[in-house]
């Protein structure tokens, strides 16, 4: 028997209903936006009517399309300094300031050595950009936000924060760092309009995992494999079979960034095909 809900005439006609994520007219500052999720994120932003403040040590051509569009500012920075966030989100400030934050740069080097392999350099070099760059970022970008009374910070954290691995020991502290520290940050300015919230992928289409030096690339010249194996491996261990795609992690940023979820704060949320198997 259908149920009454399931038939044509109350249920009406299946379509998709487009969300306005109210984002047009809004500015954002995207860190690591040159390539990969960044890239994607400042696209969607734009697509969605935003201007974007787009910091990356160096643009490409997909960037620069943006640019010359001209909804995006791009601004030449490395995020690993100590100076380099606050000169980024000063840009943005100087350009008429923004509602939205989105702490995307980030990088991983593999230790196949193992642990007493990676030195002090190799720490601080990780914590710079995958802890310290966040942290800078939202302490020269919050007078702002507070003198427009709210915003959004979305922070890209990574599986890999709740999910320890030897083999990128530095980067997995790092990300736990980052994911703690936002949800602290949550508590301290959600009272002001500030929403701070992360999203935590497993294995993205970049080149942080598929490029040149990238973990496939190193992780099969340690182990006797060929990238593609290990790609391939790292697929099949989601139940989704695949890597998601730079435009499905920036479609979540997008989500967040909109203040038609605004309640949501202090969350985290997964998207890994199902590669973490617990709750
Ligand atoms: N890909 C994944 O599988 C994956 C999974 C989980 C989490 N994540 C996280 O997602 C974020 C983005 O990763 P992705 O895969 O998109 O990386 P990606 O493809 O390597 O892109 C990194 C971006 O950051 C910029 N960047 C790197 N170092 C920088 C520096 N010192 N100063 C300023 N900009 C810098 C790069 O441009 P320049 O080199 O020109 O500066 C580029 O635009 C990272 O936080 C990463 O940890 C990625």
């Amino acid at each position: 028997m259908t149920h009454p809900l399931d038939q044509p005439s109350l249920a009406g006609p299946t379509k998709w209903n487009s969300m306005d994520l109210q984002l047009a007219g809004k500015t954002a500052v995207v860190t690591g936006a040159s390539k990969g999720i960044g890239l994607a994120v400042v696209r969607g932003l734009v697509d969605e009517g935003a201007r974007v403040i787009a910091g990356a040590r160096t643009s490409g051509p997909e960037l620069d399309g943006l640019v010359a569009g001209g909804a995006v500012e791009f601004v030449p920075i490395d995020l690993s300094t100590p100076d380099g966030p606050a000169a980024l989100v000063k840009r943005a400030v100087d350009a008429g300031g923004f509602d939205v934050v989105v702490n995307n740069v980030g990088a991983v080097a593999p230790r196949p050595g193992g642990f007493l392999s990676v030195s002090d350099d190799d720490w601080q070099r990780s914590l710079d950009l995958t802890l310290l760059a966040a942290v800078r970022t939202i302490r020269a970008a919050l007078p702002e936000l507070t003198r427009r009374g709210g915003g959004s910070i979305v922070t890209i954290s990574s599986v890999n924060a709740s999910l320890p691995d030897p083999l990128v020991i530095d980067y997995s502290a790092a990300k736990a760092a980052l994911a703690n520290f936002c949800k602290s940050l949550s508590k301290e300015v959600g009272g002001s309009g500030i929403r701070v919230n992360t999203v935590s992928p497993g294995p993205v289409e970049t080149a942080l995992w598929l490029g040149e030096n990238g973990v496939a690339q190193t992780v099969a010249q340690a182990g006797g494999a060929t990238p593609e194996e290990v790609a391939a491996a790292a697929a099949a261990a989601s139940v989704t079979g695949r890597f998601t795609r730079p435009q499905e992690v920036a479609d979540l940023v997008l989500v967040l960034a909109s203040e038609r979820f605004a309640n949501v704060t202090g969350a985290d949320f997964r998207i890994d095909g199902g590669l973490i198997q617990t709750l």
